[in-house]
């Protein structure tokens, strides 16, 4: 049974998708802890599935670095398999992606390679786009640049806002996300392969 920790930073919809997934009968995953780097919504998904929370306030901490070490302390007590970033915004100092990688992935609203970082939704309909959608990637020391583990494309519609773009892409990146972690799961994705080759492929 793989464990995993799940990071958010909001609603956590995606987590909560997960949660259903996990709690399904044969599903080969279980999250065994919810973390974040501020008092995040999503918690009360966690709490409605009994799950242990880790709250590692970012704005508590005088670097980047030692908040990543906090939460690296807090969320290694559980010793997750996997970690997954499902809307945490806020990037991971090197040390903790060297700490977790392959072993770390995270979703993303757009067809990576496209419209990387924080706005990936507004980019897109900034950009007039017909399509966009949703991917899921290992982590690496980039923003958003990690090797691609899934991804599909969403469309965008006429009169599209910022938010219905993005909850018409959610339901697709909680679909990708929640096959990737079966399919890791279940050994049918090897995220060290995945993670070996990419960096092979570097120039
Ligand atoms: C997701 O689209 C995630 O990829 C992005 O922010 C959104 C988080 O949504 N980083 P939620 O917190 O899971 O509802």
């Amino acid at each position: 049974m793989l464990t995993v920790a799940v990071l958010i930073s909001g609603a956590g919809s995606n987590l909560r998708a997960l949660l259903d997934a996990a709690a399904e009968p044969g599903f080969p995953a279980r999250i065994v802890v919810v973390g974040a780097d501020r008092q995040a919504d999503g918690f009360a998904h966690a709490e409605a599935f009994g799950i242990p929370t880790v709250l590692v306030p970012f704005r508590e901490f005088e670097t980047r670095e030692e908040w990543g070490d906090e939460l690296r302390r807090q969320i290694d007590v559980w010793t997750p398999d996997l970690v997954v970033l499902s809307g945490l915004m806020r990037l991971l100092p090197t040390a903790l992606v060297d700490a977790w990688a392959p072993a770390l992935i995270n979703t993303h609203p757009a067809y990576l390679p496209e419209f990387p970082g924080a706005h990936g939704v507004r980019d897109a309909l900034a950009a007039g786009v017909t399509e966009t959608g949703a991917s899921v990637i290992v982590v690496d020391g980039g923003v958003d640049s990690g090797p691609i583990l899934a991804q599909e494309r969403v469309p965008v519609l006429p009169g599209d806002t910022e938010h219905t773009l993005h909850e018409r892409i959610k339901p697709v990146e909680r679909r990708l996300l929640i096959d990737v972690v079966r399919a890791i799961a279940e050994g049918r994705t090897d995220l060290a392969a995945v993670a070996a080759s990419a960096a092979s492929d570097l120039p």
